[in-house]
């Protein structure tokens, strides 16, 4: 019997279009699209218009597959994608040794998935993976993982990670680069040149994907 493709649904949360964390994302997400039976899309929250859950709990009661949270707003079809994805790719960058706020307001809103009339634990059994840039080395970047993490855990998702490429905890990158003098380098994506990173991005993708097939083959 032949299975469905893998969907994976990548969502960066920096407010820089272009930046660090958009450039470490499609990175991780073109490689993927390469592996068979995988599609891709790659969604950004920047710019968008959206608010954070009020927990009002309709979706407890009144939530129907085609309306999931009572706000509708530019969240409202990333839910539907987010629900019907089966590798969650979020990619944040660090701010303030966290997730960024437009990521945070995102993860609220997956609330309705939590409790959701239509389904609890609509997200169960699916893949999240975590990506994250910073600037420095030792600035944030497990506590932010850990965030994601966390939310992945709260829904009963299953997060991969690669021991040998040092994805453990998910991908944390540096878009700060130092000259050999350890003055900082003045390039914006800073990020295209942590190739460990990248290069951890596209194996843990790989293990993401392998283990959405496994899952959706008990299905
Ligand atoms: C509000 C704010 C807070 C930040 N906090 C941290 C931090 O705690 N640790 C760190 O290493 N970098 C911090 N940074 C730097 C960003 O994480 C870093 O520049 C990252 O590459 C930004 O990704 P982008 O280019 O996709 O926007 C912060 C940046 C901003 C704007």
């Amino acid at each position: 019997m032949a299975l469905d493709k893998i969907k994976v649904l990548g969502i960066h949360s920096s407010p820089v279009k272009g930046g660090n964390v958009a450039h470490l994302l499609e990175h991780a997400l073109n490689e993927t699209a390469k592996m068979e039976g995988v599609e891709t899309e790659t969604v950004v929250l920047a710019g968008l218009n959206f608010s954070d859950c009020t927990q009002c709990n309709w979706c407890m009661r009144k939530q129907t597959p085609e309306q999931l949270c009572k706000i509708e707003d530019d969240i409202s079809p990333i839910l539907m994608k987010i629900r019907d994805c089966d590798v969650l790719v979020l990619a944040s960058p660090v701010y303030f040794a966290r997730l960024s706020g437009l990521m945070a307001f995102l993860i609220d809103r997956t609330r309705c998935f939590i409790f959701g009339k239509e389904k609890h634990l609509a997200l169960k059994d699916k893949v999240g993976v975590a990506l994250t840039v910073a600037w420095t080395r030792n600035g944030g970047i497990e506590t932010t993982l850990e965030s994601i993490h966390s939310a992945f855990l709260l829904h009963e998702m299953w997060t991969p990670s690669v021991h040998p490429a040092g994805a453990i905890f998910g991908v944390g990158a540096v878009s700060g680069q130092m000259n050999e003098d350890l003055s900082y380098k003045t390039g914006k994506l800073g990020v295209l040149e942590d190739r460990q990173a990248l290069g951890a991005a596209v194996l843990l993708m790989k293990k993401a994907v392998q283990t959405a097939g496994m899952l959706k083959s008990l299905k």
